[in-house]
């Protein structure tokens, strides 16, 4: 096997991994500054003066952290005792190592864009542990609740279309279970151009009836291997399998999770899988991504909601959760800077978890970086290649295409979207369904 290219990284002049470092990431600082700053009199409120005193310890903290970004600074080890810093840091150093053949310490611009990113979001979070007593606060929270309540009539609506579904499911033949199965991969798949990251963290929700939309959106869809999906479970289930699991790796938390959710709801219904095990992030992570407490939030919202329809699958949903039939796994791993391919080393404990799976789902732009390393691969190399190594069990990832990576396109393709539509990577415009797995 060919050694994997190099990675995406800011010293590319005008790429959108520099426009991403230079601007993106700075915007999205202020906007977590911003958020502390008026969250101030909530602070004081609960905690009196030493409230005060945290905010202003956390606000210092991310300025300080928004200067070094800005000004190209070497990065520097993480301080706070948290479960993961030990890591974090031996990563550093081992970047450090790399690097000084060149004489070059790690920094901003100069270092794979993958860990950079990954480190402004977990230096964040060390600047909130380091500010108790609000030590707990998620700056990214706001942003996500807003997503979910101004996604509030899409999610009505699809909830409506599950508890419908859900009616006459037994009564459809295999091509109309085949067709209904398509059409909810489909709306998982939009779901995910409602990432807040790319927008800085400002609103990206859901407004227009995404199921009208389907037909029009195919042909966005650059890799399409639902077929395989469909194959695999549909088998599965023909073979009267007593346990049929399918793991989803989320991404974002609001309207793209409801998204999530309705699939998994229908995987149960239709008895394509008989156990769904999902895996968020263990601390705020690239603004909208899924934290247990976003997670156990929206069920609670979708359960207490006014309308018949929705409420239901919010009941059915936290009864999934109690019976086991949904399991919600914590891992640090997701939250590290490591590409998936590393994965049976540094975390073997959940990649053992993971091929216990008969099918695991990626969903989202980084999960798609991280199985891929974030290279700079040609865009017809195979994605078992660009995988290096990383198949626990067969996976698919379903996502939007927000960074400048792609795999597994014919010869030409993604050339030729190049001289068309020179941003075709990076606006979310296009999605694909690409799976790796027996045939
Ligand atoms: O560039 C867009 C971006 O912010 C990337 O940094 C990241 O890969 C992605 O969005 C996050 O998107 P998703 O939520 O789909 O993983
Ligand atoms: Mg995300």
């Amino acid at each position: 096997m060919a050694k994997p290219p190099a990675s995406l990284s800011g010293q590319d002049v005008g790429s959108f991994t520099y426009f991403t470092i230079k601007d993106r990431l700075p915007q999205i600082l202020t906007k977590a500054i911003d958020t502390l700053h008026r969250h101030k009199s909530e602070f004081f409120e609960k905690h009196g003066e030493e409230g005060t005193e945290a905010e202003k310890k956390a606000i210092s903290l991310l300025s300080k952290l928004r200067n070094e970004l800005q000004t190209d600074k070497p990065f520097i080890p993480l301080v706070e005792k948290f479960v993961d810093t030990d890591i974090w840091n031996q990563y550093l150093e081992s970047h450090q190592t790399l690097l000084n053949e060149s004489d070059e310490k790690p920094r901003w611009f100069y270092s794979p864009w993958l860990f950079a990113e990954c480190y402004m979001y977990r230096r964040i979070h060390e600047a909130v542990i380091q500010s108790p007593p609000i030590d707990d606060f998620d700056v990214f929270k706001e942003s996500k609740d807003q997503n979910f309540f101004e996604s509030q009539e899409s999610i009505i609506t699809l909830c409506t279309y599950l508890q419908q579904l859900v009616k006459t499911i037994e009564d459809l033949d295999e091509s109309q279970l085949k067709n209904e199965f398509f059409k909810l991969l489909q709306i998982s798949l939009w779901g995910n151009k409602c990432d807040l990251s790319l927008s800085g963290g400002e609103s990206s929700s859901q407004k227009s009836n995404v199921i009208n939309s389907l037909e029009d959106l195919k042909p966005f869809i650059l890799l399409n291997d639902m077929e395989h999906l469909w194959s695999l479970l549909s088998n599965c289930k023909k073979k009267e399998k007593t346990s049929i699991r399918v793991d989803i790796v989320l991404d974002n938390s609001g309207f793209e999770l409801v998204t999530d959710f309705i699939f998994a709801n229908f995987l149960l219904s239709s008895k394509l899988a008989t156990e769904i095990h999902f895996y968020g992030k263990t601390i705020p992570w690239f603004v909208s991504d899924t934290t247990m407490h976003d997670f156990n939030w929206l069920i609670e919202q979708v359960k207490c909601s006014n309308h018949k329809w929705t409420s239901k699958c919010g009941a059915d949903w936290e009864n999934y959760v109690k019976m086991g039939r949904w399991v919600y796994h914590d891992h640090i791993f997701w939250t590290l800077p490591h590409e998936y391919c590393a994965m049976s080393q540094v975390a073997p404990d959940l990649y053992a978890e993971l091929q216990k799976a008969d099918l695991i789902l990626f969903k989202g732009d980084l999960n798609y970086r991280k199985l891929t390393g974030d290279r700079k691969w040609e865009f017809s190399i195979p994605f078992h290649e660009a995988l290096n190594g990383f198949h626990p069990a067969p996976l698919c990832s379903i996502r939007t295409l927000k960074a400048e990576i792609q795999v597994g396109l014919q010869p030409g393709q993604g050339e030729q979207l190049t001289a068309s539509e020179p941003n075709w990577l990076t606006t979310g415009k296009y999605g694909i369904f690409q799976y790796d797995g027996p045939l």
